[in-house]
């Protein structure tokens, strides 16, 4: 929550910048399938561990006090179960691969009370949806696509129940956003505070960290906001950069202005709605490893009419 959700918001003019959409340009990575299946494993890892600590952490008492029923609880125990499945599938396939599963890891999830841990699943399950997607179409072996695709389907249930929880639209949008795995890791570092050794390295690599600040009840199309990386962003005579908002059909491109060393001013374009992923770029046509300078920022955006 506070990475990958801090946000600061410049409730400032609301012209638009013009926007431009490009075919993404296609990973070239090229992982394999015991990758994907320890990739989904970590994930899974860390929203497993995250729903057992939130559940020992508050109580039925808790939800009700802040103002959620006894059927929200029975669900939240339900999406547990759930995730704690995922993560003993994930490791026993890659056990029958004579693969070693990772291990889970240490985690800092920055949770103060119900509601922050509400929020804070409700963005994990959505970058869980974007990770199952993303990593669909690097998947060789047909019968891993069906199983992943059965966990990716309850994961959007997931979200969608948590999202409304939030009194926000349970479905914002005609399609969700696949993101790449270096994209999704970036968004699960900041709450990784260990992992064991016996891990090992997955072939995956975190982007510097993207935020908007402050926190924003007010992200909506037209608007300015600002983006920030954690340190001062090194610029050449002349240079310009784009906040590319990530979609299925591609990228779109908005002009970003570095105001200071480490903030950028853009616009929110049209056709985002919904916890939508941004990256600051050097090169506005498409999104590569070599051009990103930080992100994806997960933000929420507002619909047209201000509604979540
Ligand atoms: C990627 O890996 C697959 C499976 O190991 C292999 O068949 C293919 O040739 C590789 N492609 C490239 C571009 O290295
Ligand atoms: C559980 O509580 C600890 C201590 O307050 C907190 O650091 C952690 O983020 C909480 N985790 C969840 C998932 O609620
Ligand atoms: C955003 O700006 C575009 C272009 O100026 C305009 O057509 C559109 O109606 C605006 N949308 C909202 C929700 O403000």
């Amino acid at each position: 929550m506070k990475f990958i959700y801090a946000a600061s918001v410049l409730l400032a003019t609301c012209s638009a910048h013009p926007t431009k959409r490009i075919t993404q340009a296609p990973s070239m990575l090229n992982i394999t399938d015991a990758d994907i299946l320890q990739y989904a494993l970590t994930l899974e890892h860390l929203e497993d561990k995250f729903y057992r600590e939130g559940l020992a952490n508050f109580t039925l008492e808790d939800f009700k006090k802040s103002g959620f029923n006894e059927v929200l609880y029975k669900n939240l125990k339900e999406v547990s179960y759930d995730e704690t499945t995922h993560v003993s599938f994930l490791t026993q396939a890659l056990t029958a691969a004579n693969a070693t599963p990772v291990a889970e890891c240490t985690y800092a999830f920055g949770v103060t009370d119900v509601h922050s841990f509400l929020a804070t699943a409700s963005i994990l399950e959505g970058v869980g949806v974007s990770a199952y997607l993303g990593a669909a179409a690097s998947v060789m072996e047909k019968l891993y696509l069906t199983a992943a695709g059965s966990i990716l389907t309850v994961e959007a249930r997931h979200s969608a129940y948590l999202r409304k929880a939030n009194k926000q639209s349970p479905s914002p949008q005609a399609f969700d956003t696949p993101l790449t795995l270096d994209q999704v890791y970036t968004l699960a570092a900041p709450f990784i505070v260990s992992c064991p050794e016996s891990n090992g390295m997955l072939p995956v690599k975190a982007f510097p960290m993207l935020s908007v600040t402050p926190e924003a009840d007010c992200i909506a199309t037209n608007k300015t906001i600002v983006l920030q990386t954690k340190e001062p962003v090194a610029v050449e005579y002349n240079e310009k950069f784009y906040a590319a908002w990530i979609s299925v059909t591609g990228p779109t491109f908005v002009e970003a202005k570095l105001e200071s060393g480490n903030k950028f001013s853009t616009e929110v374009p049209v056709g985002f709605h919904g916890q939508s992923y941004v990256v600051i770029t050097k090169k506005e046509g498409s999104v590569t490893d070599d051009d990103v300078i930080a992100g994806p920022a997960a933000l929420e955006v507002l619909g047209a009419n201000g509604e979540k």
